[in-house]
């Protein structure tokens, strides 16, 4: 049996969801926008998975939209409110996600100023700083609730908190957060937050974004008025669905973070020179990132995949390209601690055992790549 241990990359299907994802697929093929029985049991479906997702982030379902999933939620925020006004300063910070970095980049280059908030040794964003950038022209403020590499959890709400009063919009990418940590986007400030369902154990291509009600974005896809108006498209009813059975499941939290800690305190007693990223602040409990000096993490990563067990380096978007991360890089992580760094992400269906079998594969397998490292 193969140990899965790259959850922040994606997840598993869950067999419950499966199993609804699988009847839906079958029975509920009707349009929802159609007035027939086979339309009324689609609308009833995605309201109910409507429902379910609105749920895990504490909001009312009207508010919240379903997308392609969360690359799509992030530029569907950011390109929805950055031209609605004449303010062109967009403020970010330099561990986003690239589906946050790159529409803010591309926003730059047709005119709009960016400040882009650094990050400290243990990978957060300090709320300080982001607040001393905002300017009487700042439209819009966006960072994460947490990084997908490190899992360090970010000062949002102290940051929205601002926001609001000065009237700048705050966008909160949830992608990583959601199902880890409790939500409740009131209390958390967000005007707009995005969710992925793929990271909670449901398919790929489902997302949704919580639109707080008043607010009216630029449209990104137009066409239908599905989804009352905010994004043209017949609805993908299945994958709401199974999305709607996920975050159900999500709610009901199963906290990893007892085999997290046990996975670095068995490193740590290994004798491996390592540093834990993130290891003096908070985080998600599934995440564990961790520098093996002098190693190569591609090595170990190969490794460890030759042995059974899926980890990764860095982001999964940014694997296969040479760069390290720019995440880590912006923890002011040199290229050589960055190229050595492992990212161990667990789910619900995470064992002890498993966690110990990968201990033991990596007492093997580390001190192989420290020489090859030093060797080439
Ligand atoms: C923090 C964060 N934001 C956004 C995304 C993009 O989500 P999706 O894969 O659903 O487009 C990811 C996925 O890796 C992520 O980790």
């Amino acid at each position: 049996m193969r140990i899965y241990l790259d959850n922040n990359a994606t997840t598993p299907l869950h067999p419950a969801v499966l199993e609804a994802l699988e009847r839906s697929l079958r029975d509920v093929f009707g349009n929802a926008s159609s007035i027939h029985k086979e339309g009324q049991s689609a609308r009833r479906a995605i309201e109910d998975a409507r429902e379910s997702v609105a749920s895990l982030i504490a909001a009312e379902a009207r508010d919240v939209v379903f997308t392609s999933g969360g690359t799509e939620s992030n530029n569907a925020a950011i390109f929805g409110v950055a031209g609605q006004d004449g303010r062109h300063h967009i403020v970010t910070t330099a561990i986003e996600h690239p589906s946050v970095l790159e529409p803010v980049t591309e926003l730059e280059r047709r005119g709009h100023a960016v400040t882009i908030v650094a990050a400290s040794r243990s990978g957060v964003i300090n709320a300080g700083a982001v607040i001393a950038a905002i300017r009487p022209e700042t439209r819009l403020v966006s960072m994460m609730l947490a990084n997908n590499e490190t899992g360090v959890l970010q000062p949002v709400a102290e940051v929205a908190r601002v926001c609001r009063e000065r009237s700048v919009h705050f966008h909160c990418d949830a992608v990583q957060g959601a199902g880890k940590v409790d939500i409740d986007v009131s209390a958390l400030g967000a005007d707009t937050l995005a969710l992925s369902a793929h990271k909670l154990h449901a398919p790929k291509g489902i997302g949704a974004l919580y639109v707080r009600r008043g607010l009216s974005l630029d449209r990104h896809i137009l066409g239908g008025a599905q989804e009352r108006r905010r994004r043209a498209g017949t609805e993908n009813v299945p994958l709401a669905v199974a999305f709607g059975v996920a975050a159900e499941i999500a709610r009901d939290r199963i906290d990893t973070g007892a085999l997290r800690d046990a996975l670095e305190r068995a490193l740590l007693a290994a004798g491996f020179p390592i540093v834990i990223n993130g290891a003096d602040v908070p985080r998600i409990p599934n995440t564990s990132s961790v520098t093996f000096r002098g190693a190569d993490a591609e090595g170990i990563v190969i490794g460890l995949d030759l042995s059974g067990v899926a980890v990764s380096t860095g982001a999964a978007c940014s694997s296969g390209r040479i760069e390290p991360s720019h995440v880590l890089l912006a923890m002011g992580l040199t290229p050589e601690e960055a190229r050595a760094t492992v990212r161990f992400s667990l789910s619900r269906f995470t064992t002890v055992d498993e966690i110990q079998r990968t201990v033991a594969l990596l007492r093997e397998i580390v001190p192989r790549c420290v020489r090859q490292a030093k060797e080439a």
